[in-house]
């Protein structure tokens, strides 16, 4: 394949650059053309497409957000309007494609490999690690780092004071960034809505941590479960202690991406670069117990994903006593 285009879709995820410079240099190397295409489909239908040399790629491993832009298209869920996006690759001679971002922007790079013929390969870039087909996305582990960060400063004020503070994390329909951070941060309960663990339970394991001994309490509630506030004023009707809530937003999907992040994006690039070499299409990479794995794209949200959620939902319950 002589020509390639790059995109970022969806919500931004720390990552996107790192994997954006690898597929890209790599591309480069193999001696490909290689097109920047601005703001996910929204630029493929508006024609923001560019040709890319290595200066653009320089210096941006360790920034955060994505360097191509990012956006949501509404148009791109219909026919019509992918004929002409994709009309505006085929003009260039661009015939594959790497698209980051969630399975959002796969169900899009799925129609475009099987309506018009374009090579797409995704890669999973999203904080949610929602993804079926994948152990980890690109900018997942950032983000729960972020968020532990976040936990640490919670907890000396809930100390101090002796409080029980709701954290609200994001992760659309997932638990998986709750859950982790309430393993990885010592967290004292989690919900979830894989679970949907009663209130009363959660206000019982509160109890139990009191009458220990315990001074405070940091409560994870993933943002698929409602709003925060809500489920603070079901507690107070069955707590005596003093409740506080905290949506830490967007500043999750900002920052330094981890190493993890990035050795995690530089791979998948690799893999998606392969796959368009050997000119084939329609796949999503991921990774799998540690080895790469390749799948159609349609495997993303056909079925349920491999992870064992109620093993890290006993373990996390189980440290929080
Ligand atoms: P994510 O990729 O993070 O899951 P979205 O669900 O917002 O994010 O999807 C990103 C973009 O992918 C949408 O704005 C739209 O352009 C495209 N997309 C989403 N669903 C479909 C679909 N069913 N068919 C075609 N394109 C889609
Ligand atoms: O998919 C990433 C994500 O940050 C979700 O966790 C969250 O629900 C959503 O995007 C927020 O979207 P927006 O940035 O459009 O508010």
């Amino acid at each position: 394949m002589e020509k390639i285009g790059i995109l970022t879709s969806g919500g931004d995820a720390p990552g996107m650059n790192a994997a954006i410079r690898a597929a890209g240099k790599i591309a480069m190397y193999k001696g490909m053309k290689v097109f920047g295409i601005q703001r996910g489909y929204l630029g493929m239908l508006n024609d923001e497409i560019f040709p890319m040399d290595s200066r653009f790629l320089a210096g941006i491993v360790d920034r955060g957000g994505t360097i191509l832009l990012t956006a949501r298209c509404e148009e791109f869920k219909e026919e019509k309007f992918r004929a002409i996006a994709a009309q505006n690759l085929k003009k260039r001679g661009i015939e594959g494609v790497v698209v980051i971002g969630g399975d959002g922007s796969y169900r899009g790079a799925d129609a475009l490999w099987k309506e018009q013929g374009i090579h797409v390969v995704g890669l999973p870039g999203t904080i949610d690690n929602d993804i079926k087909g994948t152990d980890y996305t690109i900018g997942f582990d950032t983000c729960l780092n972020t968020i532990l960060d976040a936990m640490s400063k919670v907890r000396d004020t809930a100390t101090s004071h002796e409080r029980t503070i709701l954290i609200e994390v994001m992760g659309r329909h997932a638990g998986d960034l709750a859950l982790q951070a309430c393993i990885a941060g010592g967290g004292d309960g989690v919900l979830i809505p894989e679970m949907e663990d009663p209130i009363e339970l959660l206000a019982f394991q509160i109890k139990e941590r009191r009458k220990r001994g315990k001074l405070h309490d940091i409560i994870l509630v993933a943002e698929g479960v409602g709003r925060v506030d809500d489920i603070a004023d079901q507690l107070k009707d069955r707590l005596t202690t003093e409740i506080r809530t905290v949506v830490l937003g967007h500043i999750q999907r900002g920052g330094v991406p981890s190493g993890f992040d990035r050795i995690l994006a530089a791979r998948m690039a690799e893999k998606a670069i392969d796959v368009l070499e050997r000119e084939e299409g329609g796949l999503m990479i991921g990774i799998e117990g540690n080895r790469m794995a390749t799948h159609p794209l349609s495997y993303a949200w056909d079925g349920e994903r491999n992870y064992n959620i109620e093993g890290d939902h006993d373990l996390a319950l189980l440290l929080a006593k």
